[in-house]
């Protein structure tokens, strides 16, 4: 599984990058607005630290739009991905900047019918929001499954990009469900390594080797 974070906070992106396990990055309209820095100073402050996939969203209401953004959005940096919307303006949108290889996540799917339009138009990724499902009282991980399994039967390429992560149980159950990514806020990812029997454990060892009065260096 690609694990992507979901930010435009630099300092924690930098700070996580630094386990080098970090393949990619996803930002929003809002998480931009959150950031408070010009927008393109900050994408290429994040194109500079993150090497993958770098989803960035168009924000128009037409095709046209929504291509000529895509385009300009895509020089900015060699791993842009152009986030588009789950409309009929994003679907047409994606179809052409697909044809010339321009790199697209369909954003803010809720249903297969939508995963299969991306798929069909293209796009490199679908983002699937689980969370935001989940706060509807319909299962987010349910839709990953069906989206993964009806990829399967069309051979479709497109990736199945987990979004709107809430907690670390989203992160693993995607995983189980087959999501190619996850994209994850920073303060869901602190979350991952946490484990009480771990922390317990590890004290047990440093207790006992502290006794056993062994060195290594
Ligand atoms: O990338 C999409 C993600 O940022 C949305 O998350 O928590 O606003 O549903 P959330």
């Amino acid at each position: 599984m690609d694990f992507f974070l979901d930010s435009t906070d630099l300092e924690e992106i930098k700070r996580l990058n630094d386990l080098g396990i970090i393949n990619g990055l996803t930002t929003n309209p809002s998480l931009i607005y959150k950031a408070k820095t010009p927008f393109e100073q900050l994408i290429k402050n994040i194109c500079s630290e993150i090497k993958g996939p770098v989803s960035v969203e168009t924000v128009a209401e037409d095709s046209n739009q929504m291509i000529k953004q895509g385009i300009k959005l895509s020089k900015m940096a060699k791993n842009i991905v152009v986030k588009l919307p789950m409309t009929w303006e994003g679907i047409k949108a994606c179809t052409e900047l697909s044809k010339i290889n321009i790199h697209t996540n369909v954003t803010l799917c809720f249903s297969t019918t939508q995963a299969i339009l991306a798929a069909k138009a293209g796009a490199t990724f679908i983002s699937p929001f689980i969370g935001r499902l989940d706060d509807a009282n319909i299962d987010g991980v349910q839709l990953i499954r069906e989206i993964k399994q009806i990829y399967s039967n069309f051979n479709y390429t497109t990736k199945v990009l987990a979004a709107s992560i809430r907690t670390k149980n989203h992160v693993s159950q995607s995983a189980i469900a087959g999501a190619d990514v996850a994209t994850i806020p920073p303060k869901v990812f602190n979350t991952l390594v946490d484990h009480n029997l771990t922390d317990r454990g590890l004290e047990i060892f440093n207790s006992d080797w502290h006794k056993s009065g062994q060195k290594i260096l």
